[in-house]
């Protein structure tokens, strides 16, 4: 089939509202828009203006009266504690009204944020669009944060109630949920009026009187009173969530998502981008804590009325590199999405593909991968195991959708290794120098895209404007600044090849160098540090500090670099990975005082590099340079 690509995006060119206001058509309103899109409003304008709807209407509601009761809506496989278990579209509606029904009795309604703290767990979903049904703004935490990171969201969004649950489990511990939620309720300023707690059987843990009330307790008391909830009608321009993420420095940014566009962009993606029909079987293998599972385990299937996988495993190890077929055979898994490190790591356990041969794939149609640049070794050795289309694109949390990619509904274009394809309807792209001017095809400057955004993308920050415009609008006036560097090609496919700030991609979690800094330079014996992101064979990135200490510290500095990665792991937490420390004797510097870290990167990746003009002292990266190759040998 040759594709409409071209057909679609000029049609979206030649009139985005008509476009949207078309797409539009696909979600169930309770009154429509008074305005597609409204310039006047919000930071850029916002768009469906004046229209009322609700998500989880339209993600469980209107497929119980559609016919879809029965179908699955939610599959949870969980090869970590060996359980499984089916969530129908009628199932979800029950859940969803009795979780809504426990938090109004708690006092909390539209408007108000509810922090979720809990593992891949179908409740963690069920309470995200029980929230989205009572008009509450939910804010999910990834479980492998640390309490400190906790509370910096706690403070942030001044949640009244907090769903959580007793422990996550990772291959190798139990993660004890409930001590990092006293934790960080006793760190925060703010405290919650209540919190929900779901027991887990793997480890049970201690209600606080008063404060903590038990999920199952409170459900079943809701489920027997049979009590219906009908969905709270909400503006499309109302704030469905908050999701928070790395920024440039410890304070991470509050990405805001509204309810009406963010519908309306993902429905358009099932088909457009996924080539998903409702009724089929999707599987994002990502977390709820990050945004890739909020659009694509919870919302964009379900609003599609397709079923969803939620998968509580790891590619390799949850038993062995055969899961994810397993998963996909058993299921009738028609689309995997995940992040290229997960290929990584199945290729680096099973590099012949010998767990691929094991099952029967026949249902699988296509692999979707972002969250980084997906490396064309990783691309080519899938493409050649699975024998289905293998689909890089780009997006980011701040968009919740899309940016650049290779739309199979629309018919797939033809790939070029390295490129995540071309910009979707909605985006505008534009690659610019540091002054602000437009660069000729081919060459490297900042990824910009031109305002406004489309639907589901952030209209601002939670509680922070100033630094919304600051972050992504001053630099470059009249775009969005993705802070992504790369270029468009001569076909107008995208390259995407480093970020333009501080912020790294380790196993496909975005995390901020200046955030491990603001830590390791906290430390009694740390005068000042550096931290960069050096490659990693299966993670894409790891993080590797470099320590400067204080003039007359003797102690064992085997035992200072332990501190150092014990303290980043307290404070931010297990998912940073921060793991390498190393003791320099001065970090290398412009002679304005700027830290060369991407020299220092280039270096320790064994990369070419250029002898920084404005370098205050060569001699410092020789230094870099042997403590590298000390660490090596
Ligand atoms: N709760 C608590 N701890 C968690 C956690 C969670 N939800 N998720 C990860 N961690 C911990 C891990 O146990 C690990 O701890 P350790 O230092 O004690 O071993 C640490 O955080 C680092 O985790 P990670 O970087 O994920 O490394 P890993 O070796 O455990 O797993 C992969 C590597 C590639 C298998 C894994 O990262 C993965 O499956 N990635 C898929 C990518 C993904 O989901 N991306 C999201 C965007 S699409
Ligand atoms: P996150 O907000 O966690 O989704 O991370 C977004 C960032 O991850 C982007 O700004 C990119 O730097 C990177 N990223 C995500 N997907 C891709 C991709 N397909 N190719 C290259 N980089 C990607």
């Amino acid at each position: 089939m040759t594709s409409k690509y071209a057909e679609v995006y000029q049609n979206w060119q030649n009139d985005p509202e008509g476009f949207w206001a078309e797409a539009a058509k696909e979600i169930d309103w309770f009154s429509p828009a008074e305005k597609i899109f409204d310039a006047s409003e919000g930071v850029y304008g916002r768009w469906f203006t004046g229209a009322t709807c609700n998500t989880c209407y339209n993600c469980v509601d209107r497929h119980v009266e559609n016919g879809r009761a029965d179908q699955a809506a939610i599959i949870y496989d969980s090869p970590i504690t060996n359980s499984k278990k089916t969530l129908t579209y009628r199932d979800l509606l029950i859940e969803t009204q009795a979780l809504g029904n426990v938090m109004k009795s708690h006092g909390i309604g539209k408007g108000d944020r509810v922090i979720i703290y809990m593992p891949m767990i179908p409740e963690a979903a069920i309470a995200m669009l029980a929230c989205a049904r009572i008009g509450a703004v939910h804010s999910v935490v990834f479980g492998g944060f640390a309490a400190a990171e906790l509370a910096t969201r706690i403070d942030d969004s001044t949640p009244k109630f907090i769903i959580s649950a007793g422990c996550g489990i990772e291959p190798n511990r139990i993660v004890s949920y409930k001590p990092l939620l006293d934790e960080a309720i006793e760190l925060a300023s703010h405290k919650p009026k209540a919190t929900l707690v779901l027991q887990r059987e793997q480890q049970a843990c201690e209600l606080i009187k008063g404060r903590d009330f038990d999920y199952d307790v409170e459900m079943a008391k809701a489920r027997e009173q049979a009590d219906t909830l009908p969905c709270e009608p909400v503006l499309a321009t109302d704030p469905l969530y908050v999701l928070y993420t790395s920024g440039t420095t410890g304070q991470p940014k509050g990405v805001i998502r509204d309810n009406g566009g963010h519908m309306v962009a993902l429905k358009w993606t099932m088909k457009a981008i996924y080539d998903v029909d409702p009724g089929e079987v999707y599987w994002a293998a990502s977390d709820v804590g990050w945004v890739v599972g909020h659009s694509y385990i919870v919302y964009a299937p379900l609003l599609q009325g397709a079923t969803s996988i939620l998968f509580e495993g790891k590619p390799v190890g949850t038993p062995d590199a055969g899961t994810f077929w397993r998963v996909i055979s058993e299921h009738n898994v028609e689309t995997l999405f995940t992040a290229p490190t997960a290929f990584r790591a199945i290729k680096g356990q099973d590099p012949e593909g010998e767990f691929i041969r094991k099952y029967d794939l026949s249902k699988f149609r296509n692999l979707f991968l972002a969250g980084e640049r997906a490396d064309p070794d990783t691309i080519h050795w899938a493409e050649d195991k699975l024998g289905v289309p293998v689909i890089d694109h780009w997006w980011q949390t701040e968009t919740g959708w899309t940016i650049a990619g290779n739309p199979m509904g629309l018919g797939q274009l033809p790939v070029k290794y390295g490129s995540p394809t071309v910009p979707m309807p909605g985006y505008a792209m534009d690659v610019l120098d540091d002054e602000g001017n437009s660069l000729p095809s081919g060459e490297l400057g900042n990824i910009v895209v031109k305002m406004p955004l489309p639907p589901g993308c952030l209209p601002t920050l939670w509680n922070a404007e100033e630094r919304f415009k600051s972050a992504y609008l001053e630099e470059f006036p009249g775009y969005y600044q993705t802070a992504d560097a790369g270029f468009i090609d001569e076909d107008g496919y995208l390259f995407i090849m480093a970020r333009t700030d501080d912020i790294i991609n380790v196993a496909g979690h975005r995390l901020s160098t200046g955030g491990m800094e603001e830590v390791v330079a906290a430390h009694k014996d740390v005068a000042e540090c550096a931290v960069v992101g050096i490659a990693d064979d299966m993670k894409g990135q790891s993080p590797c500090g470099f320590l400067v200490l204080n003039a007359g510290v003797n102690r064992d500095l085997d035992e200072i670099k332990k501190e150092v990665v014990t303290l980043v792991r307290e404070k931010i937490g297990p998912v940073a990975a921060f793991k390498q420390a190393l003791v320099v004797k001065r970090l290398p510097k412009t002679r304005s005082g700027k830290i060369l870290r991407s020299t220092m990167q280039k270096i320790a990746d064994g990369l070419e590099w250029k002898m920084p003009a404005t370098i205050d002292d060569p001699a410092i990266l020789d230094e870099i340079k042997e403590v590298l190759d000390q660490q090596k040998a």
